[in-house]
Parts: structure tokens; sequence; C-alpha cells
């Protein structure tokens, strides 16, 4: 027997890996302060559970549509004409996000294509490309201020290239692109005849400035798959429900994939996802705020330590500051894990540019903050950091 050999240079994701680490050693009875999970701590907003309840009464078990209830489709597509990317629901394809990303990487690359990716970015993107055959090009921002520049990616361009990857706001990072970046790489993909795969997914978690989606801009939305969904934003990521928006030559392949893959997303959770995206404008005004104080309060308390220089991005829930060890990035992790008592991931998870950077989800609350930070200091204190 033997296995596939594009699988062999695919790594199993580091996160989950350190989410099962640390929930292992809770489960032990250890006092570990988690600051890695990449998902909001606050429940799903009642009135959006009391409809899918509701609908799951009302009979709503079946299969749906392949691409979405037409109804969730049109409230997708109202929602994301605010972002000015003039779609309608013949152009969206409703999946959990992280498999929208599969099917398109899966229905758009060959073996060989070069897909680019910022070093650093989210996890799945580069095993994405691979475990499709396409090879991914990674673009060093370190030296950019962990900005993603057209100038950066039109160096490394070829003719082999067929999609630039673009995350904003960014996990790791929390940076939010800016419009001149975006129509930089616009500009780049229309000249080279290139695919963009915007991920959105932390668009409305934003603290300042003005999210910008690629598709919006001329000539774009015929060349983007856009992907979003409401795991982060309406704090539902157990419900596994997102969305891709694609111009028809794109999406008639994706729905392919998407038709003898999952086939559809359940039709109570969609029918939910309705009441999300028309009824939720101050739940997640709530909780957006509560993330701005809180990513200010980490943001103050990591500077007063000797060990962090940490910039405040502008969106997602994550700091992504600079550390200094003699540690590379694992070896710092698993230092405060030890040590500490507190658990954040390592920048080499997130690319090789990254190796003095850590992760830190500030999806948590202010105490746990207040009270993980105040045991790195003390760790700090002893010199147990490196
Ligand atoms: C940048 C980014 N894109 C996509 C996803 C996937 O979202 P979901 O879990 O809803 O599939 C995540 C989840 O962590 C993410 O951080």
């Amino acid at each position: 027997m033997k296995t596939a050999d594009r699988m062999k240079n695919v790594q199993p994701s580091p996160t989950v890996a350190l989410g099962n680490k640390v929930a292992e050693m809770k489960a032990a009875g250890e006092d570990i302060i988690s600051f890695t999970v990449g998902e909001p701590d606050f429940d799903t907003p009642a009135h959006i559970r009391e409809v899918a309840k509701k609908a799951l009464d009302d009979g709503w078990t079946h299969y749906a549509p392949s691409s979405g209830l037409p109804q969730f489709r049109e409230a997708i597509a109202k929602s994301e004409g605010k972002n000015g990317i003039s779609c309608d629901a013949s152009n969206i394809i409703v999946a959990p996000t992280k498999h929208t990303l599969y099917m398109t990487c899966t229905a758009l690359l060959d073996p060989g294509d070069e897909v680019i990716i910022q070093d650093p970015a989210w996890v799945s993107y580069e095993p994405c490309a691979t475990i499709n055959g396409a090879k991914p090009v990674f673009i060093d921002s370190s030296k950019d201020e962990l900005h993603f520049t057209p100038e950066a990616i039109a160096e490394a361009i070829t003719p082999k290239t067929k999609m630039i990857i673009v995350n904003t706001p960014s996990n790791p990072t929390g940076i939010v692109m800016s419009e001149a970046e975006l129509r930089g790489i616009a500009d780049l993909a229309k000249d080279h005849d290139l695919i963009v795969l915007a991920d959105e997914i932390y668009q409305k978690i934003l603290y300042e400035g003005k999210h910008h989606s690629i598709a919006s801009f001329d000539g774009m939305f015929e060349r983007t798959v856009t992907i979003n969904g409401l795991s982060k934003a309406y704090a539902m990521t157990g419900w596994r429900a997102g969305w891709l928006i694609a111009p028809p030559m794109l999406l008639k392949e994706i729905s392919k994939v998407q038709q003898h893959s999952i086939t559809c997303i359940p039709p109570f959770i969609q029918l939910a996802g309705i009441d999300a995206l028309e009824n939720s404008a101050d739940d997640v005004r709530g909780m957006v705020t509560e993330f701005k104080a809180r990513r200010d309060l980490m943001h103050g308390l990591l500077n007063e330590l000797d060990s962090f220089t940490c910039s405040k991005p502008e969106g997602a829930f994550y700091l992504f500051p600079k550390f200094k060890s003699s540690f590379n990035s694992m070896k710092f992790a698993e230092a405060l894990l030890t040590e500490a008592k507190v658990a954040m991931t390592p920048g080499s998870a997130f690319g090789l540019s990254v190796d003095d950077h850590v992760r830190i989800s500030y999806a948590a609350s202010r105490e746990v903050i207040k009270d993980g930070v105040a045991r790195i200091a003390e760790a700090e204190k002893k010199g147990l950091l490196g």
C-alpha cells in the first residue's frame, strides 16, 4: 500500500496540534492560560441560536441546494454589496470557509502552478496549494514591517504564477491592508492575468481604518474569489458556515468540487446565517468594542515587559509581537508554557521569516489577559524565557 506522494510535504496544522496539547494539559489538571485560540470567546448571539432551533423543529433537516439556500445567498450578496462587491446569489457558494479555500485551490490550480503567499500567513494556505500539487511561493514581509507589498510580489511573479492570496485583516498579524497596497496587487493580477484569492474572514473585526475588498476594484471581480464567513464576526466557529464569491467562469468549476465533496451545508444553519447577517449589527458592535479594549490592554501590558516589542494592529483579534530571547519561537513558546503556564503560538507556525515572533489571540477576558501577562512578567523576572 502507498499513500499519495504529494501529501509527504504537507504538515499537520501546527495550530490544531498546539490547541490539542493545551487541551490535554488542562484535562490533566494544569492551570494553563491559553492565548492560542483563533475564535471569539463569546457565545453565538441568542437570537441566532433561536432561529436554528426553530428551523430544526420546522423540518429544515434535509439536503439544501448545493450552492446554498437562495435566501441565504441573497442575504450574503446584500451584505457583501456593502463592501462594494457587486454580486448576486448566483455568484455565491455556501460552505465552511476553510472548505471554500480548499475548493478554490482544487478547482483552479494545476500541478506546478505557483501560488504567491505572504510570509507570515495563516497556516492553511500553503497546505491547500501543496495538496493540490501547486507550488507555494513565499514573500518574506519581515523587511516590510509585515506588510504584503506589490513591489515584493512583483519580484516573485514568473510565467508559472497562477494565484495571489491576500488576507486582510490578517491572521496572524492583525494588519489591515491599505487601499494602495490592494490596488497595486490588483494591477499586478490584471497585468499578469492572475487569480486573486481574497480571504476577508476578519473583515468585520476592524478597529481603525477601512476595509477594502479587492473584488470591488475595476476589472477585479472577474479574477477574484473572495472568501468570508460567519465564524469570527458572529462567534459562530462551530457552525461551519461561510461562503465564496466568484465570477461565473471560476464558480462553474468550483461548484463541481462542492457537489462532489460536501454537497451542501445544513439548511437550519443557513437560516440562522440569514438572521446573523440581518439582525446582529448590535451584537457585532458589542463584540468588536470589547475586542478593541482587550487589544489595547494586552498591547499596553506587553510593551511594559522587557521581552516584547508589540505594535498595535487595526483588525482581527491577534497581536504578533517580536520577542527578545536567545530562543527561537518554538523554544520560546515552550518556555512560556512550561515556566509561565501561558500558551502562545510560535511565529514559525506562520512562516520562516518570523521565528522571533509569537501570535497572541486576545479573544480572552480582560482578567485572563492581566493574569496571563502577570505570569509572563514573573517568568521574565526569573530569567526563564531565554
Ligand atoms: C485567515 C483565516 N481564514 C479562514 C479561516 C477559516 O475559518 P473557518 O474556521 O470558519 O472555516 C480562518 C480560521 O481560523 C482564518 O484565520
